[in-house]
């Protein structure tokens, strides 16, 4: 097979920043080894997120020169929505800032205290929009996303007898179901096209509305074309339709899938509740002609969507995720099974077996690696989702990850291959590793701004209460 190369060639370009090893130690020591407040000139290869960082294209920045700025009424407006519209067939197009915002509209208007919201895994804003509106956000996730060896090829699937058994049970206490393609919390493993047909008729059986959080719909819809029997020879947009056509409405980030730096969208057929959240939408973020955008954040926006489902770049992309995930297990580095849409997430439990949970193996593994060689990613384990009890016991999160995010269109090839170096010159060296301990953490959210010191450095093991 001839090599998949990257389908675009580069008009614009930005300095990398090089940090010398010097630098990077005395960085890290200044961030307290929290790769959240290094500054981005400390930053080579920033693998954070893949949220908002993708490179725009010649297209999307000439849209953005004929956005029109009128408050109200604006014809870039009517393109994006049009553009939406034509895509997944909702009435109604909502534009917000992003994708939270979407989420906190749909959570204010539809959650009450008791209400239980069921879906694959519910991403973190999406979480908490709907907890702090009293609701329960209820994961109902098959049982092999636990497992980060088994290959089964749609791990992002609702488990369909649970979610049966919660509408039968709970049939009044639930506003609507969600399912969020990709599953990025498990991974950014996709749902198939079966599964999504099935939640649909389940929802719709018990009188529910189906919403999805659809920010990385073409990924999800590519993983459905090259892996679910009958659906290869099908226009991957086709099948992103289909997808939307099952449910009664969505939320979207456009910095994911939307290929933007900002922007995002509630989409519902509803005319009802299309209503109330318009009312909404004005309290806080805008006339409904622009949400919380500029014009021509609505215009690269409705030009990304295009483009995304291109499936030369749909191509592309995974590719890329699935060579890193290679080539880090090459280097006998353990990564979730199979690689995600948007990310590769090394197990950092089974590369580090010596650093006990309590001293944040995975957050060890993303310190050692910024310092190897400039990576920035993203701990996902017992830092983000690890809590000390009243007694003092400290209660694990269920895996310790470490996400390495790509962002869109953004890194060639070669700066992937510099990136499997790095790792693999940590991974060599893994038993010399050592865990971190918790110096300070806020009493909500804590991994975006928590301190950290190497445990080495002193023998106190429980953190400051918040
Ligand atoms: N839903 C999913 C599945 C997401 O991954 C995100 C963001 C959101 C909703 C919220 O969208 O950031 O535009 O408000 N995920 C980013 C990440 C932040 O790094 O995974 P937003």
């Amino acid at each position: 097979m001839s090599v998949i190369i990257e389908p675009f060639r580069i008009k614009v370009v930005e300095p990398i920043a090089l940090p010398s090893r010097a630098e990077r130690e005395r960085h890290l020591i200044d961030a307290h080894h929290n790769l959240f407040a290094l500054p981005a000139e400390a930053v080579t290869f920033d693998l954070l997120t893949d949220s908002g960082g993708a490179a725009m294209s010649a297209a999307q920045w000439g849209a953005m020169m004929i956005g029109d700025e009128s408050y109200a009424g604006s014809r870039s407006f009517r393109r994006f929505e049009q553009a939406v519209h034509d895509l997944t067939g909702y009435r109604h197009i909502i534009p917000t800032h992003q994708g939270r915002a979407a989420e906190r509209i749909l959570a204010q208007i539809l959650v009450k205290p008791g209400c239980v919201v069921p879906n694959n895994s519910h991403f973190d804003t999406t979480r908490a929009n709907i907890e702090y509106n009293g609701g329960e956000a209820r994961d109902l996730v098959i049982a092999e996303a636990a497992d980060t060896t088994s290959t089964h090829p749609f791990k992002g699937n609702i488990d369909l007898d649970r979610l049966e058994q919660t509408c039968r049970r709970d049939r009044d206490r639930i506003p609507f179901g969600m399912l969020t393609i990709t599953n990025n919390t498990g991974g950014g493993q996709p749902a198939s096209l079966a599964n999504i047909r099935e939640v649909s008729r389940v929802l719709h059986e018990h009188g529910l509305p189906f919403i999805l959080d659809a920010c990385r719909f073409a990924e999800n819809a590519y993983f459905i074309k090259l892996r679910e029997p009958g659906q290869a020879d099908r226009p991957v947009a086709e099948i992103a339709r289909e997808v939307f056509r099952l449910a009664d409405g969505c939320t979207f980030s456009g910095k994911k899938d939307g290929l933007v730096n900002m922007g995002g969208f509630l989409a519902l057929d509803d005319t009802t509740l299309a209503s109330e959240a318009r009312n909404l939408l004005i309290l806080t973020e805008g006339f409904p002609t622009y949400g919380g955008c500029a014009a021509r954040d609505l215009e690269a926006l409705a030009v990304g969507l295009h483009e995304v489902l291109d499936e030369r770049y749909l191509e592309y992309r995974l590719a890329t995720v699935r060579y890193l995930a290679q080539g880090l297990n090459d280097a006998g580095i353990p990564t979730v099974q199979p690689p995600g849409g948007h990310a590769v997430f090394i197990d950092a439990r089974r590369l580090l077996p010596h650093i006990p949970p309590e001293q944040y193996p995975g957050q060890a593994l993303a310190c050692a690696l910024y310092l190897e060689g400039g990576i920035r990613s993203c701990e996902i384990g017992s830092v983000m989702f690890g809590r000390h009890e009243e007694e003092g016991g400290f209660l694990p999160a269920r895996l310790e990850l470490v996400r390495l995010a790509l962002p869109r269109r953004v890194y060639t090839q070669s700066h992937v291959d510099r990136i499997l170096e790095i790792c693999a010159s940590v991974a060599a060296r893994s038993a010399d590793l050592t865990g971190l301990e918790m110096t300070w953490c806020p009493p909500y959210l804590r991994h975006f701004t928590a301190k950290f010191r190497p445990v080495a450095a002193s023998a106190v093991t429980t953190p400051a209460a918040p």
